[in-house]
């Protein structure tokens, strides 16, 4: 994993989130959203914050092997979320039995007493996106998270693809829910600056030397950044994803390098190779010269 701008960024505000709603009573807790499309590099931010407080946590409390205590939960919002799977999500991470018959509610009851004891700081959200509450069950799920974020003393960090455009932030409880978040938006990264370029050709280096390969040497990457750009439109998951490819193809090759003809011979994802084309026909375009014209 890598320190970007986003998981360095985004350690802040948790951090100042989570001071905040230590220092401050009941209500008027804060939560922080990551919002941004497939494969930026959400689920892996999360995971890593997690870590850090968890870590931070054991180490302060002088908790260390301490299984009785769980500084950060961690749920996945499957698709089509009611508010019963919602909090299955939960009881399944904590290991509780549910039994068939239990609801919403008593579920909701088990499972914030539970995190309670466990002194939970930090409850981690993926997906949200998979919350519909322009569906009676979603709109129920919504406000079970609500509920569930109102009772317990804990900072909550959600993420999920595009979410200002999602249905958990329209209407009356979405209203309700931006007023507490701080929106993180992941984007691509961009090559139209030169510091948008220096920050893209780091992160190339980045995942260049997670690489393990033989023959390949150091920062020879650098020159190919605009290209590997091109490729994966700015994407830290297809470039990840191109770079682990090209990699497995030269340890099979047996040259243990990549350079260009190695890269042109490997595949990126859909979302990539869609990115590649229109770029392609962009650039294949003759640029007019002069003034338009008028109308
Ligand atoms: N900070 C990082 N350092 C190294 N690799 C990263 C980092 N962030 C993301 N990646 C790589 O990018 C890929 C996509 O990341 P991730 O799954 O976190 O994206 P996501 O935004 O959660 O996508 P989705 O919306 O599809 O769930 C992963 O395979 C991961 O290896
Ligand atoms: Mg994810």
């Amino acid at each position: 994993m890598l320190e970007t701008i986003d998981t360095e960024s985004l350690t802040r505000h948790t951090r100042i989130a989570l001071a905040r709603n230590a220092a401050t009573t009941a209500t008027a807790r804060r939560g922080i959203a990551v919002s941004g499309a497939a494969g930026m590099g959400k689920s892996t931010a999360l995971l890593l914050i997690g870590k850090r407080h968890e870590k931070a946590e054991r180490r302060r409390l002088n908790r260390i092997a301490d299984t009785a205590f769980a500084p950060v939960v961690y749920a996945v919002i499957p698709p089509a979320t009611t508010p019963k799977m919602l909090m299955q999500a939960f009881a399944h991470w904590l290991g509780l039995p549910v039994p068939p018959k239990a609801t919403a509610q008593t579920l909701t009851e088990q499972i914030v007493t539970v995190l309670r004891t466990l002194g939970t700081s930090l409850v981690i959200v993926d997906e949200v996106h998979n919350l519909r509450t322009n569906r009676q069950a979603g709109a129920e799920a919504a406000s079970a998270l609500k509920q569930f974020a109102d009772r317990l003393d804990a900072t909550f960090l959600h993420a999920g693809i595009d979410l200002p455009a999602t249905d958990l932030f329209a209407g009356n409880m979405g209203r309700q829910i931006k007023a507490r978040m701080i929106v993180h938006q992941m984007r691509p990264y961009g090559i139209g600056s030169k510091a948008d370029r220096e920050a893209w050709t780091d992160l190339v280096l980045g995942v260049e030397d997670l690489l393990p390969l033989a023959a390949h040497p150091a920062e020879s990457l650098a020159e190919e950044s605009t290209y590997l750009w091109d490729r994966t439109g700015g994407s830290i998951g297809a470039l990840r994803a191109l770079l682990s490819d090209a990699a497995i193809g030269a340890i099979i090759d047996g040259t243990e390098k990549i350079d260009r003809r190695c890269l042109e011979s490997t595949a990126t994802d859909y979302a990539a190779e869609e990115h590649h084309r229109n770029q392609a026909t962009r650039q294949a375009q003759p640029r007019k010269r002069g003034l338009k014209r008028a109308q």
